[in-house]
Parts: C-alpha cells; structure tokens; sequence
C-alpha cells in the first residue's frame, strides 16, 4: 500500500513551526585487538557502543536556483526540458503511445521507502516525504556553457527527446541563453574547438570574480533563496598536482594571483563557488577538487560533492559485484565496453580525458573486494579493463557491454554478459536532480552527539550524495563506499534519523 506522506509521533522527535527536531540513538561498534591464548594469533574484541544524536532540519524549503556549468550540452538541456515539462504537465505522442511527462530515475522523485506496515501489509511513501525538499518543478535554472547557443536549439542539437516534445517546449527554452563560460583548450579534447564561442576572457582570477559575479546577479534577478552550481561540462584531463601550486588552499589561491597554466577551469568555478558559499558539484571525473581546494571548502565550510554521475555502466556494477562478492563468489575478470555517439563521446576520444573517465571508473569495486579477504589474497584484484569508443550514430544512445568472470564453488567458472543500451542523458538528468535536491537540503540539517555543546553542519565534503557518484568524493581519511545498497542505505537512514525513525533492518520479527 501506499501513502503520500505520513508523520512520527513519538517523545524523540519535535515538529516546530521551522523545524524538526530528533533524537536518535546511533548503534555502532567499537573494535580492539585483544591478546589471544598461545599460538591462536590474534583476536578482535567488538564492543556495541551506543551514541545519542540530535538532529534539528529546517523545514522552511528555500526557492532554490540551479546553475550548470555545461548548460547547453546533453545533460543540461534534457534536464531543464524534463523540468518544465513537468512543471506545464506536458505530454506527447510516439508512435508507441502518448506519454505523460515523469521523473522516473530520480531517487528522490521516483522511488519509495518502506514506513512500516499495517495489517500485515507493507506501506511504502514517497523518498521525498521523509522530510521536506524542495520541488524540482519550483527550480530555477541557469548556468554557463562556452557554446553560446539557446537552449531550444541546443536541445535540438543534442537529439536526446522526441520530436513532438521537443516542438512544445522550444518557445520555453529559446529565450534561455547560456552565460559565457570558462574556456581553456589545454584541458577538453581539440575536437570541442568549434563549439567554443562563448567565452570569459581575462586572467584566471578576473575569470573567478566574472563568476561570483554571475551568480550574485542570477540570484538577484530571480530573486531565489539559494543557488547550487553543479559541473555537466565537458570531461577535463586531470590536472598535475604539485607541491606549491594547488597542494594546499594557500598555494592554490597564490597560483590564482600568479594566473597558473595547470588551474583547470572547473577548478576556477569550484574556487568562486566555495568564495561564495554557494554549493559546487562536480558530474564529471576529472579531479577539479586537488587537495588545495578541497582545505579551502573545508576551512569556508562550503558544500562539495562528486565525482562523477553513477548513472549506468558502473551503476550496475557496483551492483553485481556487491552481489557476488557478498554471495561468496569471487570475481576475477571484469571487461566493459562502451561506445557513444554524444558529444561526451566525442571529447572522451582524446586520450587524456578518456584516462581522467578510466580512472573513475576503475575505482569502483574496490570496496568490495577488500571486504572479502575469504576471497581474495592481500593485493589481490580482478583483472578490469575500461574501453570507451566513439561511434557517431548512436549519437546519446549509449552501448555499455561488460563480461564478468568469476571463480565458483570447486573450481568452476562462472561468466555473466550484459548489454546495456539506453540514452545517456536520460539516465544522467535525474540524476543530476537528486544530487542538487539532496546538496540543497544537507545545508538544512544540523546535528550534535550527547555531550557536544552546539550543533554542527555536515562535513562539507558531501559524502551523502555518494549514491549519485561513480567515484564519491570523501574528506580526508574516510572509507570510501561504492556498493550502491550501502550507499542508499546510508541516505535513507541518515534522513530516518532526522525525523526519529529507525534504520531499516529488514527484521521483520513481528512475523517470526
Ligand atoms: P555534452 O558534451 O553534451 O555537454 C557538455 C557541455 O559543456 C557542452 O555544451 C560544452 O560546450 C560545455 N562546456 C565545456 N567546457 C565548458 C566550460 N569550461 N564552461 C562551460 N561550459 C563548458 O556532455 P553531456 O553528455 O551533457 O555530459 C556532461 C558531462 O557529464 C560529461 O563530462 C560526462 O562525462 C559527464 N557524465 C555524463 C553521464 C551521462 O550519463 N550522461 C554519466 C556520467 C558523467
């Protein structure tokens, strides 16, 4: 059964006029090495251990403005169409059927959580009721792209939505007209060239005060509480990290004054973004967090989050492997294909940036095989090769093959093929959604263990949105997840917890 939204009433939980206030008891474990009896090695003593939190979310949901940087590609354009397509209620005819505009594949948006059950029926209610967000349709959209064309037209270009939808939101979207972007040929493909028209000019840090500049007036204009900027610009090549230039937040900045070649341009929005305390998201997998820049946002205290959209290929993977690593079955080989035809592809032809995305990629199973040490030797990995070719026909259509080859029971071989094809964009744009949806709302929420005098904000590193991320960033020092039930899990929980729910162990012991 489902219900639209439902409240907790219960003594640890306090809805206020502005906000709600929880209490939560958070059940972990402490571990110690112990000395073990002669000759047995070593032994481990785990200690439960029980800490009370408190979490207080503000429930005023801001008008939330949304800058891409990248607006006119792929992405950008899919997910501002499907957004005012929701928002007019638009629908449009195939060949197969009318269809009604949707936001299936955002988790917020589309998916359920279990709330508990009633006469032995299981009741499941919007993700998004579990505490106030704000509604995508109420976003305000903006943004830069070095391609200066409008987004009717660049939503045409990118050949993503079908054609009667497309003619019903052209006089929509034709006014709306990327703001000049930061362009620096050294760090995209040679091939993005002739798209390039669109431009800051200036040196690198009259390029970082154009932006804060930008986003003042966007916000201004659109009279909107809060502005998050999120990066669905081309892939870059990684930039050099070295000591003096970008190491630290003090030699980054210096290098900004010193109008330094090796600053990337997502790097330079990242910097006018943490400036501005306006929260920055990289969709991409190059690394525009180098160490100075991530002790820069820590030390303002400014949200970032990334790497990368999880949206397909490894999706799946960080799926499968979960699965067949916590079944006991060892993984060996893993081989994935892909071939696109989008303009991404295009740019991840060139071999730096297409080894900025094999990177990401990679880093993906890395979690689980560590867990498994029943399988695995110390140092041991499957073999894991990334390809990703450009085919121009298939323009966003994209093909992800992979072959998983396993070891199982006594010497046996076990190998699982996929074939996944699907347009790329429509798996990223709500993707991309949730992740700004989940940035805005993590700057509501505030909480403080037993004992601690004040209320703290999240790490600003955004470890929460590590299910919408190939290769989640994470602070300094903490364990990376990839396996995505983990990860969904640790989101549902944490906002659980902010209205005083428990996790959700699958127990089911009223039944057993
Ligand atoms: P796209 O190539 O269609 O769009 C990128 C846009 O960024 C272009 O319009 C380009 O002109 C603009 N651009 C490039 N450099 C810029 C800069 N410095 N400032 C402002 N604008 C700039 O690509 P698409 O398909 O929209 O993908 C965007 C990014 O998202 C890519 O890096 C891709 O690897 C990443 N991504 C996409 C996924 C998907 O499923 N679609 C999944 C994971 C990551």
């Amino acid at each position: 059964m489902f219900v639209e939204g439902f409240r907790v009433e219960s003594p640890r939980v306090r809805y206020g006029a502005g906000e709600i206030e929880s209490e939560y008891r958070y059940d972990t474990t402490e571990l110690a090495p112990a000395p073990a009896p002669e000759g047995k090695g070593k032994e481990w003593v785990v200690r439960p251990k029980s800490v009370t939190y408190h979490f207080k979310t503000t429930t005023t949901v801001p008008k939330l403005g949304v800058m891409l940087v990248g607006w006119g590609g792929n992405n950008g354009t899919t997910l501002t169409a499907g957004v005012i397509a929701n928002r007019e209620g638009i629908s449009w005819a195939t060949k197969e059927k009318v269809h009604k505009a949707n936001y299936f594949g955002s988790l917020t948006q589309a998916s359920t959580i279990r709330v508990g059950s009633y006469n032995g029926e299981e009741i499941y209610a919007p993700f998004k009721s579990l505490v106030p967000m704000v509604n995508p349709n109420d976003i305000v959209f903006g943004g830069w792209d070095i391609s200066g064309m409008n987004l009717a037209d660049a939503m045409a270009r990118a050949k993503v939505l079908d054609i009667d939808l497309q003619k019903q939101l052209r006089h929509h979207m034709a006014s709306m007209v990327p703001l000049p972007g930061i362009y620096n040929p050294d760090f995209i493909a040679a091939n993005q060239g002739s798209r390039a028209n669109n431009i800051i000019k200036g040196t690198k840090k009259e390029q970082v005060d154009h932006i804060i500049k930008d986003i003042r007036e966007f916000k201004e204009k659109n009279k909107v509480d809060k502005v998050v900027v999120l990066w669905t610009a081309n892939t870059e090549r990684y930039s050099n990290v070295v000591a003096g230039l970008n190491d630290t937040m003090d030699n980054l900045l210096a290098s900004l004054d010193k109008d330094e070649a090796e600053i990337s341009p997502s790097t330079l929005y990242a910097v006018a973004c943490v400036m501005e305390g306006v929260p920055f998201i990289n969709g991409s997998p190059q690394n525009t967090f180098v160490p100075g820049l991530i002790e820069f946002a820590i030390k303002k205290n400014s949200v970032i989050g990334g790497d990368d959209f999880k949206s397909g290929q490894t999706k799946m993977k960080s799926v499968l492997v979960d699965f067949l690593v916590g079944a006991g079955i060892k993984p060996t080989s893993i081989a994935s294909y892909n071939h696109l035809g989008n303009n991404d592809g295009m740019n991840l032809s060139a071999p730096q940036t297409f080894r900025s995305k094999e990177i990401s990629k990679s880093g993906v199973v890395d979690d689980m095989v560590s867990s498994n040490a029943i399988l695995y030797d110390p140092g041991e990995h499957p073999d894991h090769v990334i390809v990703i070719k450009y085919v121009p026909y298939v323009g966003d259509s994209k093909r992800a093959m992979d072959e998983y080859t396993s070891e199982i029971f006594m010497g046996g071989k076990n190998t699982i093929v996929l074939h996944n094809t699907c347009e790329d964009s429509l798996l990223a744009a709500p993707i991309i959604l949730d992740l700004v949806l989940l940035a805005e709302l993590s700057t509501r929420i505030q909480l403080k263990a037993d004992g601690q005098d004040n209320y703290h904000s999240f790490h600003p590193v955004a470890t929460i949105l590590s299910y919408l991320s190939k290769a989640p960033l994470v602070p300094p020092g903490t364990p990376v997840v990839n396996a995505l039930a983990k990860q969904r899990a640790m989101l549902e929980n944490i906002l659980r917890a902010c209205v005083g729910l428990a996790p959700e162990n699958n127990m089911m012991l009223e039944y057993k």
